[in-house]
């Protein structure tokens, strides 16, 4: 069998990780990459990615040449968390007959917060043959698949609790400046206002995952407020320095309410000076199952692998737009990817 051919589309801080791991795995080619960043375009993906050679791929920002010229089995997108922005770039993929993994928060599981696009993908996907899946660390692993999984051991659920606490020191600096790290409480709110801090994209959509997994019909799924995070002593990042009183990061909770009691609550919190980072999941029931993972896993260092994993399942996989539920017990490729397929 033929390398898998796999094409970048957004060759951002994320896309830039994964180009890398793919570069350095077997059975696997980069055919061809797209951004629209005009610092990029026009330049070859070594180049781009800051390594010291030329790959001899250059990125472009008109799709549709790429993938008629490189053919690519998989397109790798990683552009933007809301599905108004992706929805049309991921249509561009499918037309072309060429699967699509995107770390797209809110295409994790559409199906519950927009239910038209996810049928109109879908259809779209069975059309042109083609499997879209989106996926990341959280949402799409640690908040949702893995819980699905911990509830394969229970005979009866009351209720799931799941929590992400994480250092943000140990995380870039975008993502750093994304939870407000450093504001005053005042500027923090003024952010949250003009929708400059948005909070954590993807806790409804593993709320609706975890529910449809487990064939349970929610009355509503409640998104709380974002909370700053205010630091009680001084903290710092290797670009941040936080001191006691301002805001140190964010927390958010949400919860899936079913018959009028809490069954599904969520609560993810990223700021800097974390002493304890971990991901826990409490299930309530027969047997009652506690997990803890510690420290948490690592963002970036996690979304790469679960992208990357997800190629040879999304490749082998039916056609139509697919959640981390309905694929196959995830799980790490790191031998030749042909032979994972
Ligand atoms: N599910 C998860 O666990 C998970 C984990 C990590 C990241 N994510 C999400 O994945 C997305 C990408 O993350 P990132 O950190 O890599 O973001 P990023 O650094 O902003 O990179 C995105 C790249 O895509 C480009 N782009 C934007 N719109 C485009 C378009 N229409 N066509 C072609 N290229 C386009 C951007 O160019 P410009 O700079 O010119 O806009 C940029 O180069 C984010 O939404 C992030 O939240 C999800």
């Amino acid at each position: 069998m033929d390398e898998v051919k796999v094409a970048l589309y957004g060759v951002g801080a994320v896309g830039s990780l994964i180009a890398k791991s793919l570069l350095e795995k077997k059975g696997v080619k980069i055919v061809g990459a797209i951004d629209a960043a005009k610092e990029k375009v026009g330049k070859d993906l070594g180049e781009v990615l800051g390594l010291n050679r030329k790959i001899g791929i250059t990125i472009s920002s008109d799709v549709d040449v790429v993938l008629s010229k490189t053919k690519p089995d998989i397109a790798i997108h990683a552009t933007s968390s809301y599905l108004k922005d992706t929805y049309p770039q991921i249509v561009s993929i499918v037309k072309h007959g060429v699967n699509v993994i995107s770390t797209c928060e809110e295409l994790s599981y559409p199906y519950y917060s927009e239910p038209k696009i996810a049928k109109e993908l879908d259809r779209l996907a069975k059309k042109h043959d083609v499997t879209v899946l989106g996926t990341g660390i959280n949402p799409g692993f640690l908040m949702d698949t893995l819980v699905i999984t911990l509830t394969a051991a229970c005979q009866k659920i009351e209720k799931i609790e799941a929590a992400r606490v994480m250092d943000a020191a140990t995380r870039r600096l975008p993502f750093q400046r994304k939870i407000g790290a450093g504001l005053t409480v005042e500027e923090f709110k003024q952010k949250i206002e003009k929708r400059e801090i948005t909070g954590h994209v993807g806790l409804e959509q593993s709320i609706a995952m975890i529910a449809a997994a487990l064939a349970w019909k929610l009355d509503e799924i409640r998104i709380d407020p974002v909370e700053p995070v205010i630091a009680k002593e001084p903290a710092e990042s290797e670009f941040i320095k936080v001191d006691a009183g301002k805001v140190a990061g964010l927390r958010q909770t949400a919860r899936g309410i079913r018959k009028g009691k809490e069954v599904i609550v969520l609560d993810f919190q990223a700021y800097i000076g974390a002493k304890e980072e971990y991901d826990a999941i409490t299930i309530t029931g027969v047997p009652t199952i506690k997990q803890r993972i510690q420290p948490c896993v690592h963002g970036d260092a996690g979304t790469v692998a679960i992208i990357v994993n997800s190629i040879p399942k999304v490749l082998k996989a039916s056609a139509g737009l697919l959640t981390m539920k309905d694929l196959p017990v995830p799980s790490a490729v790191t031998e030749d990817m042909r032979k994972y397929i």
